[in-house]
């Protein structure tokens, strides 16, 4: 059987870069937690754990030190982590700083702050923290509409997973009434190239496999894609849910995986199929 693994598949450079920073700061005598989970996939976070390092949704005194996820939090952690005397570790991803670096630029240059994201995602959280909560958080289309821009300077960024499609069409609506409107694409383009390798290696395949958690939108979003170009899909997150049924008359495997899946469980899964 010939397994062929996706171009672009599994950590990407921020969060394998967080899982660097955490790892270089597990202690033995001190009491390290993440804040909320590092990435969404469950045998990595319990990994962690076996590290002793933690998960936390609070800032308590209970920890010598927290670190900050890749997709960023408000600005107001890392004050309380200081006010508490707790040592706060910034993990956030480079690319999501740059975006925070750009919405305070635009608050000093006296522009309407538009933000194009999910107002509910934390990513989206900790950017609107960066000017002070000052600004407009653009979730769908039709969103626009409820804003007037009219004779307004207005500054645009945008959630670093959106698709470049819709960012561009939620620019172009408000350029149509704003007075002036600046934009800086923040968008990373990994999630991108992992859909589009998923969406051409899938059809070429026999069966494909998704790999990730299941509680991680990217990966779920993986699998809507590869589903549609091939029925012989699946969304594993361990080799301990395969079976040899799911590879009948099966000449070649296709696996693609989530931002938060390490490389070491893709290897197992490419060992077991190697086994049968
Ligand atoms: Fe950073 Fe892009 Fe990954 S913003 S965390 S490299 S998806």
């Amino acid at each position: 059987m010939q397994i062929k693994i996706s171009e672009y598949s599994g950590f990407c450079f921020g969060v394998k870069r967080a899982m660097d920073i955490t790892l270089k700061n597990s202690h033995i005598n001190k009491k390290v937690a993440t804040y909320g989970p590092l990435i969404h996939n469950p045998q990595v976070v319990e990994s962690l754990k076996e590290k002793g390092i933690g998960v936390t949704s609070e800032i308590s005194k209970d920890y010598d030190k927290i670190i900050m996820p890749s997709h960023g939090v408000p600005q107001e952690l890392f004050k309380k982590c200081q006010a508490l005397g707790i040592e706060a570790i910034d993990a956030t991803c480079p690319f999501v700083e740059a975006v925070h670096e750009k919405v305070r630029e635009y608050k000093k240059m006296g522009l309407k702050i538009v933000i194009v994201g999910d107002a509910g995602h934390s990513e989206v959280k900790g950017i609107m923290s960066s000017c002070d909560n000052d600004c407009i958080v653009i979730s769908a289309l039709e969103d626009v509409e409820k804003y007037d821009f009219k004779n307004k300077k207005v500054g645009i960024v945008s959630q670093t997973t959106n698709s470049p499609n819709y960012f561009g069409e939620v620019v172009g609506k408000i350029a149509q009434v704003a007075d002036e409107t600046i934009v800086a694409n923040t968008i990373c383009y990994a999630t991108h190239k992992r859909q589009a390798a998923a969406h051409d290696l899938a059809p070429n395949v026999d069966v494909m496999l998704v790999v990730g958690g299941k509680n991680s939108a990217n990966t779920n979003r993986l699998y809507q894609i590869s589903k549609e170009m091939n029925d012989r899909t699946y969304h594993i997150e361990t080799e301990a849910e395969l079976t040899k049924e799911m590879f009948e008359n099966c000449e070649t495997v296709g696996i693609t995986a989530g931002a938060s899946t390490p490389d070491e469980i893709i290897n197992r899964i490419k060992e077991w199929i190697m086994n049968i």
